[in-house]
């Protein structure tokens, strides 16, 4: 009997919950023109401005969706958390961290400056492309395919499926990467990239272009909320200490240097890409009353993006969550 009433309290929350983000999706979808999507790649030039779609996935399976949730889009720089967590499992923390510091930068993600402003050149961060590149180099394995299929395989073992990579996102990437280019071949001559150039680049592009949903970033989020547990499947799959460093970078460097208001005014951490995608998560807290004191993991999807390669909707959404639901972690 109490069981019955819980069950029907928690489809009850959950239909309210679901009306209240079907509100938001409609109102912040008209926002999209105020960002473009990453016309900087070619093939993501032309996504469908006005899309936006959320999935939140709760510790007991439910699941709450709204707008374009199940819309593939590439991963881009949320890999960078999945790359950096990989690594750590690879080569050890301390390893990793010898070569890439954990220091927010204020620059925006593809920038050069600091590298040569701070000798030796140590990245800042592993979630500036500086940082990303360098880990790309750093996982298990001789070759890009050797170090790509450490990635997947850690994928996998999140998701239950095997990642694919959207071959044009990556061609269109591949060919144009001009930027990331000059990043590694500076990083290569201050010794922090381990692999060659070429390498370190095909795995950093192809991670990028590993399609998702929200409903598989959500899931990434709320394995990492639980510090590393999977509450659906009730296994350990990540070390808690690796996943608490996850959560650290993304709340202090994975929205680039929008981070600080993002922490000010949203206070989850989150990691965006320039597709469009935001991977968001709440901890678990005693303190906040309900919705979501158990934690939950958010992967939202709205491609127009604003100057600092964030999704504008997608971020004006979590805003509202978090301001109407408390989820604040401060
Ligand atoms: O390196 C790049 O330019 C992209 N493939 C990834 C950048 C990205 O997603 C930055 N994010 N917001």
């Amino acid at each position: 009997m109490v069981e019955k009433l819980a069950e029907e309290y928690n489809i009850h929350a959950s239909s309210q919950k679901k009306a209240c983000l079907d509100e938001w999706v409609a109102h912040y979808r008209s926002y999209a023109t105020k960002g473009q999507t990453a016309n900087y790649i070619p093939a993501l030039r032309n996504k469908h401005l006005s899309q936006l779609g959320i999935c939140i996935l709760e510790p007991g399976g439910t699941m709450i969706t709204s707008g374009d949730w199940e819309v593939p889009f590439t991963l881009q720089s949320i890999s960078k958390v999945l790359s950096f967590i990989a690594a750590c499992l690879g080569r050890g923390i301390s390893y990793v961290l010898d070569r890439v510091d954990v220091e927010p930068t204020g620059d925006a993600f593809n920038s050069i400056i600091r590298l040569e402003m701070h000798k030796p050149g140590k990245p800042f961060n592993p979630m500036i492309n500086a940082g990303a590149i360098t880990i790309a180099s750093l996982l298990p394995g001789e070759s890009s395919p050797k170090k790509l299929e450490f990635l997947y395989e850690l994928i996998e073992s999140l998701l239950g499926k095997r990642p694919t990579i959207n071959e044009e996102v990556f061609q269109s990437e591949w060919l144009t990467s001009h930027r990331n280019r000059a990043l590694a071949h500076y990083l290569k001559e201050t010794n922090y990239l381990e692999s060659d150039v070429e390498e370190a680049l095909e795995v950093y592009l192809k991670q990028c272009s590993i399609v998702v949903t929200t409903e598989d970033i959500a899931l990434i989020g709320l394995i990492l909320a639980q510090d590393g547990y999977h509450p659906i499947r009730q296994e350990q799959v990540l070390p808690k200490e690796v996943a608490k460093l996850a959560k650290a970078l993304m709340l202090t460097c994975g929205m680039y240097n929008a981070s600080g208001k993002f922490a000010a005014f949203v206070g989850v951490p989150a990691k965006s890409g320039v597709s469009g995608g935001i991977m968001a998560l709440v901890p678990p807290s005693a303190r906040r009353e309900m919705p979501f004191q158990d934690g939950c993991g958010i992967g939202i999807y709205g491609p127009a993006i604003d100057e600092y390669g964030n999704s504008v909707t997608g971020g004006m959404l979590l805003k509202q969550m978090a301001q109407e639901w408390d989820l604040s972690i401060f």
